[in-house]
């Protein structure tokens, strides 16, 4: 689908034709993540943005929710990780209809990440390459950020998924007392914790998934949280989460220690480091782009792929969030149907805008949900 065939879409299309596409990708995230922000502080701001995006009162919203992972959920499509990441506008990004919404990847030290630019898009394919590389402020800033987000009624309600990673600087061996720190600082914070060993722009972070070093680095959140849950006194579910670029033994496998160390789902997937032959961009483009993460429709099909694999390999208590190339209602039933309990999109977004999650949320709401 080109951008032409898709005028029609409405006033965003128009704005991210004529305007945001022609910032650089990272220019444009960073406008729309101020622009929620200003939104987010304004008296009454939250208000004219769910009036924008016809989107309810979360306070009172009285459409039926289910209950995944320990939290009341009005849709089943949440933000993936790296939107927000350092937690600056989870509410506002729920009050354009997200059910959830996954902040981070932080690690638990502060870092720039790689060197700009590191977001390109791919617009014949409606996807986008990034290797930003987690930069982030670190945890303790999503905490404070997190901790001010939780002080008013309705981010007490809020389900805001916490993903952690490795801090660059740390080497591969130490990743468990590196996740360790950052789970402990933002338990308090967190719906859900998500283990990210699954970025592909962080030097070896994938290795990770291979089950003698995942095991390690698991074992720590998890004791770190059960210490946390005792304070709490509420469950805080933790989730890894995983590359589609594993082979399929190796996602057996992962699954199998997933479900040894007691985690409560698997998050899948990340973005890929292949370049499907159905990609319309130009091989030209892609070799200029150079290295970094693809996500958009083109991830979709392994995306379903995984997903089927891991729910016939988890238990059924274990919760899976599907993630990777999901942009219509019908893909989101497609991945319910195929056992998810949540939907995870991001590049999605990028392309359809910040009417899309309301959209989806209403033609979602009654039927396949809840
Ligand atoms: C991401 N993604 C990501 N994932 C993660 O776990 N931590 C992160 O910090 C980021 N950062 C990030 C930045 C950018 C610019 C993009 C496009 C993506 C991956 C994201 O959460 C998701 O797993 C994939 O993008 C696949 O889903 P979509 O985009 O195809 O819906």
């Amino acid at each position: 689908m080109t951008t032409d065939d898709t005028s029609r879409r409405g006033p965003y299309e128009t704005l991210f034709r004529r305007g945001l596409s022609r910032l650089d990708a990272e220019q444009a995230h960073r406008l729309t993540v101020s622009s929620l922000r200003a939104a987010q502080n304004l008296p009454g701001g939250r208000r004219l943005l769910r009036a924008a995006f016809a989107t309810p009162d979360p306070l009172h919203d009285h459409r039926p929710a289910r209950h995944v992972l320990g939290a009341d959920h009005h849709s089943p499509l949440g933000l993936a990780a790296g939107f927000d990441k350092d937690g600056e506008v989870p509410l506002a990004l729920l009050d354009l209809g997200f059910g959830h919404v996954e902040v981070g990847t932080v690690t638990a030290k502060p870092q720039p990440g790689n060197p700009r630019p590191r977001s390109f898009r791919l617009i014949p394919d409606r996807a986008l390459i990034n290797r930003m590389g987690f930069n982030n402020h670190g945890a303790e800033a999503l905490a404070r950020h997190l901790a001010a987000a939780r002080r008013t009624e309705r981010g007490q309600r809020a389900v805001i998924g916490v993903n952690i990673g490795k801090s660059k600087v740390t080497p591969l061996e130490d990743a468990a007392e590196d996740y360790r720190f950052s789970a402990r600082l933002l338990a308090p914070y967190a719906s859900y914790l998500a283990i990210n060993v699954s970025s592909p722009n962080t030097p070896g972070l994938r290795d990770l998934q291979g089950v003698d070093m995942l095991r390690p680095v698991l074992e720590a959140v998890l004791d770190e949280v059960s210490r946390a849950r005792r304070r709490l006194r509420r469950e805080l579910p933790v989730l890894v989460k995983i590359s589609p670029d594993l082979h399929d033994e190796d996602l057996r496998a992962v699954a199998a220690l997933a479900t040894d160390v007691g985690l409560s789902g698997v998050i899948a997937t990340n973005t890929t480091i292949a370049r499907p032959a159905s990609l319309r961009t130009e091989p030209e483009r892609l070799e200029t782009i150079g290295a970094g993460g693809l996500s958009g429709p083109v991830l979709a099909e392994r995306s379903l792929e995984v997903l089927r694999l891991l729910r016939a390999e988890l238990p059924g208590e274990a919760a899976i969030i599907s993630c990777g190339g999901v942009t219509t209602a019908a893909d989101v039933r497609a991945r319910l149907a195929a056992g998810a309990d949540l939907v995870q999109g991001y590049t999605a977004m990028i392309y359809e805008g910040p009417g899309w999650p309301g959209r989806l949320a209403r033609e979602l709401g009654g039927e396949a949900w809840a």
